[in-house]
């Protein structure tokens, strides 16, 4: 049994964490960890846990930590991330890192869009991007992932198929998204607060939201060149899932009609993205590790729409599909 630890899982992303968890055949939890005004037994913390998760969720000890799990889920906020990831590879746990302090390979642009000093550009060097339908091979037995964002998820699945065949102009695309409000987490904000979302829904971080610059520096990975995304998020009143429509501009002529086939080989091993012939609700990949993809065309544009639950394939179920690469298990296990 694979030993898991879950640091910060008295979040919105820990319990998802804890969950899955609960029902992976080859993993067990041994470790849950919180700030300490937020610790005392899981099912006190987390009323859906009554009867079936008999631990405490304590302040972290790092001594404690070492002797006690394999890996560590860190489902921590960024910036408090890169403090105790460090600490936890010392502890002899692989990590798999919930935040964006290791997704952006320049520290420049990471420092720029967090407003932030990186304190740890060593692990940054070394950690792997755990997308697994783009990076499965490099993920296999390294020590430290960076989980990817939620929206880069949608966007990069919707949209690796058309860089990698190099069908689009890469300074053309245009990511259009409405994340649910469990997408910013369990702290409450006015902006959140339920009178102002319910009912309503608006765009934010106009021109610059941090995930843009994770989406480019992926896409041009994928491409080996400079790629240009105008990405646009926008929050609704529902919790959970991620809805994005991807707007790309062809290079030359696409055989529109072989679209379709496209992707349905591109992603013909992947269990978890599903190519389908509708633009996918976020309810049909609700609570799931699946991410729904339909491409079309409309006015000589491609178009693709995609679907995420973003704590799941958006962050808990993508790091435990990461788990069970990095320990050589069937993929899917804990997910199904
Ligand atoms: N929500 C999403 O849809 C989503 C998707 C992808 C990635 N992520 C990323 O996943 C991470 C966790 O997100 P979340 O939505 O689960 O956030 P959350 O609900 O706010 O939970 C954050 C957790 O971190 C703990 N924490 C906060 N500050 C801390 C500190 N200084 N020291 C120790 N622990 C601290 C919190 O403890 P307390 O309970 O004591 O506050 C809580 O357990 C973030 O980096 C986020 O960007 C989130």
């Amino acid at each position: 049994m694979i030993r898991v630890a879950i640091i910060g899982a008295s979040g919105y992303t820990g319990v998802e964490s804890i969950e899955i968890i609960l029902r992976h055949p080859e993993a067990e939890l041994t470790y849950l960890t919180a700030l300490e005004a937020e610790c005392g037994h899981a099912e006190d913390v987390f009323g859906q846990l009554k009867g079936r998760c008999d631990m405490e969720i304590e302040p972290l000890d790092f001594d404690k930590l070492a002797g006690l799990a394999d890996v560590a889920l860190c489902c921590l906020p960024h910036k408090v991330s890169m403090e105790f990831v460090p600490k936890l590879l010392d502890a002899g746990l692989k990590v798999i890192d919930f935040s964006a302090d290791y997704r952006l390979k320049d520290v420049e642009i990471y420092e720029k869009f967090y407003e932030v000093k990186h304190t740890d550009t060593a692990n940054l060097a070394r950690a792997v991007y755990g997308l697994p339908e783009l990076f499965r091979e490099q993920i296999k037995g390294v020590d430290l992932v960076a989980n990817p964002g939620c929206y880069p998820t949608g966007a990069l699945l919707a949209i690796a198929p058309l860089l990698k065949e190099g069908l689009i102009e890469t300074d053309s695309i245009v990511v259009n998204a409405v994340t649910g409000v469990s997408g910013a987490g369990k702290n409450p904000s006015s902006k959140f607060h339920f009178p102002n979302m319910n009912e309503n829904l608006f765009a934010y971080g106009i021109g610059s939201h941090r995930h843009m610059p994770e989406m480019e520096q992926i896409a041009g990975e994928v491409t080996g060149s400079n790629v240009q995304i105008l990405f646009q998020p926008h929050v609704g009143p529902f919790d959970r899932g991620i809805a994005s429509t991807v707007y790309c501009q062809p290079k030359g002529k696409v055989d529109f009609a072989k679209l379709a086939g496209l992707y349905e080989d591109f992603y013909c091993c992947e269990q978890f993205v599903q190519i389908r012939k509708d633009a996918p609700p976020v309810k049909d990949v609700a609570g799931t590790n699946y991410c729904h993809v339909f491409p079309t065309c409309v006015k000589g544009r491609i178009v693709v729409f995609s679907a995420i639950d973003n704590l799941i394939k958006g962050a808990s179920g993508q790091a435990i599909q990461n788990m069970n690469i990095i320990f050589g298990l069937k993929e899917t296990l804990g997910l199904g």
